[in-house]
This record gives structure tokens, sequence and C-alpha cells, in this order.
């Protein structure tokens, strides 16, 4: 079986025109990975194209599109010029509300995204990866895919599903050559805030969504450099479940400690840090 190193071996990343997608691509493009990128958004992935300076592969793909993720797999195969290393569904998207005043076509929107395009980007992509007995499929969940938090019950019903999906899958694909891999961040500095669907504070405080999303920009802990270097890592060293930045590593300890009492912990830190930051402008 070849090594775990992913560097240098060609891998597809959706979700690549922002964020730790993008990071990942930068990344692996640098250490000499012939890179797919795929993403919705055209030109902010026109942006990481011109950023890398390796091989590229650039695709504008809805990951919720499942026949076109399959023709995509197809050009993918075609253009391959080695064994594929990995397969990165990162592409992601969030939701802020309370399930009461939850808009159902704004939950189907994320679950359609962040589950139904994990899934069909592994459907797509994992005959590659099996026929050639070798490869990661790497699926990101969250901190949020650990433990439930207020006002995220279609994110963290999406990201739960991606772990469980992803830990079926690592079971069944034993003795293949491949292997699936979980990723759980825990908060990145990134636009996903920005590009949340938001209809009104669900706290009731009367914030606009700039006011959330920087709030939530100024509590995260880890950029998306680090980030995409943390799963590098992990991958490397044949992690299955990688926890990304170090709230993510609180969050997974307080999941088991405490499986009830959580939340209790996680808003008292929460608190302690908005408290912080309004003290440190
Ligand atoms: N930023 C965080 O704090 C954080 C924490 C935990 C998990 N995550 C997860 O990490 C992944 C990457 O998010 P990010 O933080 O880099 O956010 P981001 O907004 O910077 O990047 C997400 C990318 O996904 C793309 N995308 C959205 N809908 C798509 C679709 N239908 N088809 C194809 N591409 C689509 C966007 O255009 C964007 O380029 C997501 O799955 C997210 O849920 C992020």
């Amino acid at each position: 079986m070849p090594g775990r190193e992913v560097a240098g071996r060609p891998v597809m990343i959706t979700g690549a025109a922002s964020g730790i997608g993008r990071a990942l691509a930068r990344r692996l493009s640098g250490l000499g990975s012939p890179v797919a990128i795929a993403d919705v958004d055209a030109s902010g992935l026109k942006e990481t194209e011109g950023s890398l300076s390796g091989r590229v592969l650039t695709r504008v793909l809805d990951v919720r599109d499942a026949a076109d993720v399959l023709r995509f797999a197809d050009e993918v195969r075609e253009w391959l010029p080695a064994p594929l290393g990995a397969v990165f569904n990162n592409a992601g998207v969030a939701v802020t509300s309370s399930v009461l005043d939850a808009v159902p076509e704004d939950d189907q929107w994320l679950w359609d995204i962040n589950f139904h395009g994990v899934v069909n980007g592994t459907r797509a992509f994992l005959p590659i990866l099996v026929g050639q007995g070798s490869g990661f499929v790497v699926n990101t969940s969250s901190v949020f895919g650990l433990v439930g938090m207020p006002f995220q019950s279609a994110y963290c019903a999406a990201k739960f599903a991606v772990r469980g999906f992803t830990d079926s899958l690592r079971q069944e694909l034993r003795g293949t050559g491949v292997r699936a891999v979980t990723v759980h961040p825990g908060g990145i500095t990134t636009n996903i805030a920005r590009n949340a669907r938001i209809r009104r504070d669900p706290e009731g405080l009367g914030r606009t969504k700039e006011q959330m999303a920087a709030q939530f920009e100024a509590i995260t802990m880890t950029s998306p450099d680090r980030a995409a270097a943390i799963i590098h890592k992990g991958l490397s060293r044949g992690r299955s479940r990688i926890l990304v930045g170090p709230d993510a590593y609180l969050f997974d300890a307080l999941a088991r400690i405490t499986p009830t009492h959580y939340y209790e912990v996680i808003s008292r830190v929460q608190s302690r840090l908005r408290t912080q930051q309004k003290a440190d402008r």
C-alpha cells in the first residue's frame, strides 16, 4: 500500500474558493501536489487558481448536484497524472436560527450542501480510490459534529451526519487500502459566518449579521493556513479523526466528560472570551 503522505500526490478539494479549502489547495500545491479544485464561487476559485504554481484543474461545481459531481469525477479521472492521493469534501455553509423560527428552505439548503454534498463527493470519487487501492476520503464535519449548540440545529445535524456517514464508511473500507477521515475544525477565521443565512439575531440582541460575523471571527483561534497544516499532518500520521485547533480539543473533551452539561461550560468560556474582546477594543 502506498504511504500515507499526500503531499506530491494529486488531490481533489471542494469549497476551494475560500477559507480552509483554499488553504489546503495552496499548501498541497506548494508541496508539489497537482490539485483539482471545485467551488460554486467562480471568481473566488479563479483567485485560488491564480495563487497556485503547480498543475491545476479548476471546475465550477455545486456539490448539491450529484450528476454533475459524477461528471467532475470522470474529468478528474481523465486528468489524473498519478493515483489520486485524497478527496477533500470540504465545501460548507452555515445557518443561524432557533428551531422555533427556522426557515425550512434555509435548513434544506444547508443539509443539501453540508451533508448531501459530502455524500455526493464520496460516492463519485470512491470508485477511483478503491480501484487504485489507495488514498483518503477526507470529510469535513466540525466541533459542532461533536456537541449540540443553540441556534445551530441544522448545522449540528448535518455535521453529526457527516461524522456518522464517514465512520460507517471507514469500517466498510477495511482492507481496501482506502481510508476515510473525519475532520472536526474548531473556530477557523474564514468567510463562513459572513456567507451564513441569518434572518434575525436569535438571541434577541438586535445584532446585524455583520456584527455577529465579527463576534464569531474575534473568538476563532486558528487561521485557515494553520488548519490546512493540521489536517495535512493528521493525514500523514494516519489519524482517522482530526481535531483542528485548541478549542476543538476542549469541545471533544467536554463532550466525553459531561455529555449532558457541556454547554454550561462552553457558554461560560464564550462569555469570558466576549468580555475579553470588549476589554481589548
Ligand atoms: N470556519 C470555521 O470555524 C469552521 C468550523 C468547523 C467546520 N467548518 C467547515 O469547514 C468547511 C470549510 O468552510 P470554511 O470555514 O473554509 O468556509 P468558507 O465560507 O471560507 O469556505 C466555504 C466554501 O464552500 C463553498 N461552497 C458553498 N456552497 C457550495 C456548493 N453548493 N458547492 C460548492 N462549493 C460551495 C463556498 O463558495 C466557499 O468557497 C465547511 O464544511 C465548514 O462547515 C468551518
